[in-house]
């Protein structure tokens, strides 16, 4: 049988914050410290308000079943995943430009230090069920795992994310989040070994990643694996359950903070990337942890 997991504190990785308006007026701000040290910020009062004519959008039919969800690219903006006629899809889209133009005043407020440095990612909204997706064990996002992406290798860079419950009948987002980085890089970092000589340029000549895989990008995506794959890991570890009721904002570096998507429908979500020389705290970042435990330069 399994063994039962530990449960964290319950501001060990969640801390909670009142602010009700996504401006400049908000209460919190300068809170790069708790964001860096690995916390999700949660703002349970700030919902993201829909249009009456914007609720039809709560609806799967939206998204392309071939898309995991629907998204925006930038800088161009262009609605990608979306199924719908042309004059309904300018309405979506103008929806989905709100929310990143919302969080990116919002992830501002609560981080002046990343002004002139954060850069905006895609930015996606799931009308879909979270458990109605079939998936490979890699894929499978309800299992605890670091963000980290095969063929998009980071190379340091963090990634910053603001999502949001849209959910118009009650349905929470049901998260786990688990152990610090730190704690969950020296649980793997022994038995990883190192890439093949020169598979990170065959990788990038074969078109396979964007660009090369950094010694960075291999242990970010070996943890990735080796957390996704493992059951003891998933059902023992360290964890707690989170629930983001509908009208909820979090934030946090999903490249940082154990998490899991349990369950939920309808949330938007907006990706930011970040440089992390460009951190409050640069020694804070999983870069710089595994560059400490490994005592070695990770971005050759
Ligand atoms: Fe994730």
């Amino acid at each position: 049988m399994a063994e039962a997991a530990s449960l964290l504190a319950p501001d060990a990785v969640v801390r909670t914050f009142a602010d009700t308006s996504w401006g400049d007026d908000g209460a919190t701000r300068e809170v790069e410290d708790i964001v860096e040290s690995g916390h999700v910020l949660a703002f349970p009062r700030l919902a993201f308000a829909l249009a009456d004519s914007e609720r039809r959008f709560l609806d799967p039919r939206w998204a392309d079943p071939a898309a995991k969800n629907v998204s925006l690219r930038w800088p161009a903006g262009e609605l990608r995943g979306a199924a719908g006629a042309a004059a309904e899809l300018d309405d979506l889209r103008r929806m989905v430009v709100r929310y990143a133009e919302m969080s990116e005043t919002l992830a501002l407020r609560l981080f002046p230090h990343y002004r002139g440095h954060l850069r905006r990612g895609n930015t996606s909204f799931r009308p879909t069920d979270v458990a109605g997706r079939i998936r490979s064990w890699r894929q499978d996002d309800t299992r605890l795992h670091v963000d980290a992406f095969p063929s998009n290798p980071m190379q340091g860079t963090r990634l910053l994310r603001v999502f949001c419950n849209v959910n118009p009948s009650g349905v929470p987002r049901r998260w786990r989040v688990g152990e610090s980085f730190e704690a969950h890089a020296r649980r793997y970092l022994g038995s990883i070994g190192r890439p093949w000589p020169g598979s990170a340029w065959l990788l990038a000549t074969l078109g396979i990643t964007k660009r090369r895989r950094t010694g960075y990008d291999h242990l970010m995506l070996q943890l990735h694996d080796r957390a996704k794959a493992d059951a003891g890991f998933q059902s023992a570890s360290p964890q707690q359950r989170v629930d983001f009721a509908p009208g909820t904002t979090w934030v946090c570096f999903s490249d940082q903070v154990l998490h899991a998507a349990m369950g939920g429908q309808h949330m938007l979500e907006q990706t930011f990337y970040l440089g992390a020389g460009d951190l409050a705290h640069p020694a804070s970042a999983p870069l710089a942890i595994l560059e400490r435990l490994t005592g070695r330069a990770l971005l050759d």
